[in-house]
């Protein structure tokens, strides 16, 4: 058999010798084989069909061909009714259709408005510290071989998580909406925390419901809602996690929807939040790509971030789905695959309705949502967006798992080669990076390192301490 060069096979298929190259890296040219340091391509080997553009529709049933063009996606995705295909809408009790609809409403029409966007454009600079750095970890990079690791560091925005991207536009529409409280849940507190921040800086209320079990691993962050002038309400029912807290803060906001708003904490939930989240959230990735193509002159090969319920990631995927990128996103694998044992909805679950929303989530036999659990309170839901859900039908976005053991493992790493301290949630995305890096031979990974970890160093010294010899 006749074998070509990358460069060869380049200029036969006209694309880039980097495209080639993350074509073979993923394996999706037949024949393909690495002699030495180089790669050879069977002369006769048929150009891969780019993943944008040849989706399988009958996985997504309410999909036209027509539709997908990334070019145009966001304007397309989610529809009215707020489905991403077959995921997403709003399942609602009827009491509370009409106060989603007046949301979504307010969100099209405020949230276009000058004022709105001059207001939030403000906020995020002057208030929130945007835009957060892109930075290259060197000393990582070469501890790993010959792949360049790179982090948006969403650590350094205020309140150290993400989370302020939305909770600082909830917050700035239910302003203009006249409402007077926030009310939220929250898992790892970086919500609750962000919720707090934006209730304290327009003048609201703020109600935080929060599971016990998380109230007392997350105890800095708790301290920091109730000093932020934010009542914390312990939710002790069934595991006392997140997906208590959240059935607990819509309990409460269907009593209180005239005069108050709910801020979901991720890219979940009834129609129209998760289209806000994403909204509110891209600007992660929007500032991301603007800086990694001036400090590198090029677009990153790989893309990751945690996945919880899905706001960070979706944030800093939405901007790169129309590149030629690999987009990963990492669900806890926890303790392993056993039922119980991890949050990896895409991984093993299925498809369901709960908090409002059609998505891929972890149920029981019953069809109820699985038992969840990670070392990372932030991950511990058991669904994911229905945005997730979508992209993952489509072949766009590629999702895997990590353990809590790798996790750690790369918190310590982070902490020790680079001198940042990471959220647990955000050192699941360091660990597929790791990970990745080690069987890449070259390249660049664009880490989104959601947060930061100072809320996570009593946990771990206490039960890893020992074991990274720091007790
Ligand atoms: C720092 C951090 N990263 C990630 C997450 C996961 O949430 P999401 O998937 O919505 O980004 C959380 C959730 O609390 C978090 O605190």
């Amino acid at each position: 058999m006749d074998y070509c060069s990358v460069l060869d096979m380049a200029k036969k298929w006209d694309i880039s010798e980097r495209r080639i190259r993350s074509l073979l890296i993923e394996e999706r040219i037949k024949g393909a084989k690495k002699i030495g340091k180089s790669w050879v391509i069977p002369a006769n080997a048929t150009k891969p069909g780019d993943l944008r553009n040849t989706y399988q529709f009958d996985e997504v049933k309410s999909v036209e061909p027509s539709d997908i063009d990334f070019r145009s996606y966001t304007k397309r995705f989610p529809n009215e009714k707020g489905y991403f295909g077959k995921y997403g809408g709003a399942y609602l009790p009827k009491i509370l259709e009409k106060p989603f609809q007046e949301i979504y409403d307010a969100y099209l029409t405020v949230c276009k408005s000058s004022d709105f966007i001059a207001d939030l454009r403000k906020i995020r600079k002057y208030y929130q510290g945007r835009p957060t750095p892109v930075y290259y970890c060197r000393r990582l990079s070469e501890s790993l071989g010959k792949v360049q690791i790179y982090l948006k560091r969403e650590d350094l925005n205020t309140t150290g998580s993400h989370k302020p991207n939305h909770t600082m536009g909830e917050g700035l529409l239910a302003k203009y909406l006249g409402k007077k409280k926030l009310i939220a849940e929250t898992g790892a507190g970086s919500h609750g925390t962000a919720v707090a921040t934006a209730a304290a800086y327009y003048g609201l209320e703020c109600d935080i419901y929060m599971g016990v079990v998380d109230m007392k691993k997350q105890a800095p962050n708790v301290a920091r809602m109730r000093i932020l002038g934010a009542r914390v309400i312990p939710v002790d029912r069934g595991a006392g996690t997140l997906k208590e807290a959240v059935d607990a803060a819509f309990e409460a906001y269907s009593k209180e929807y005239k005069t108050s708003l709910y801020c979901i904490g991720s890219a979940v939930g009834p129609h129209p939040f998760p289209l806000m989240i994403r909204d509110f959230q891209s600007i992660i990735g929007t500032e991301a790509r603007e800086q990694f193509l001036e400090m590198t002159g090029e677009l990153p090969d790989v893309v990751c971030a945690c996945v919880g319920g899905g706001s960070n990631s979706i944030g800093m995927f939405t901007p790169f789905l129309n590149d030629p990128v690999r987009i990963v996103g990492v669900e806890p694998l926890g303790k392993g695959k056993e039922a119980g044992q991890n949050a990896a909805s895409m991984s093993f679950g299925k498809e369901g309705i709960m908090h409002g929303f059609n998505s891929i989530m972890l149920q029981d036999k019953d069809g109820n949502p699985g038992a969840v659990y990670s070392v990372a309170s932030g991950l511990d839901y058991p669904a994911v967006g229905p945005e997730h859900a979508f992209l993952h039908d489509l072949g766009r976005v590629e999702y895997d798992s990590v353990t809590d053991e790798e996790a750690i493992d790369a918190f310590f790493k982070l902490c020790k080669l680079e001198g940042i301290i990471p959220a647990l949630e955000s050192a699941h995305a360091v660990a597929y990076a790791i990970r990745l890096a080690k069987k890449m031979h070259h390249g660049s990974i664009l880490v989104n390192l959601s947060g930061r970890g100072d809320k996570d160093i009593d946990y771990v010294i206490e039960h890893y301490g020992e074991k990274y010899g720091i007790k």
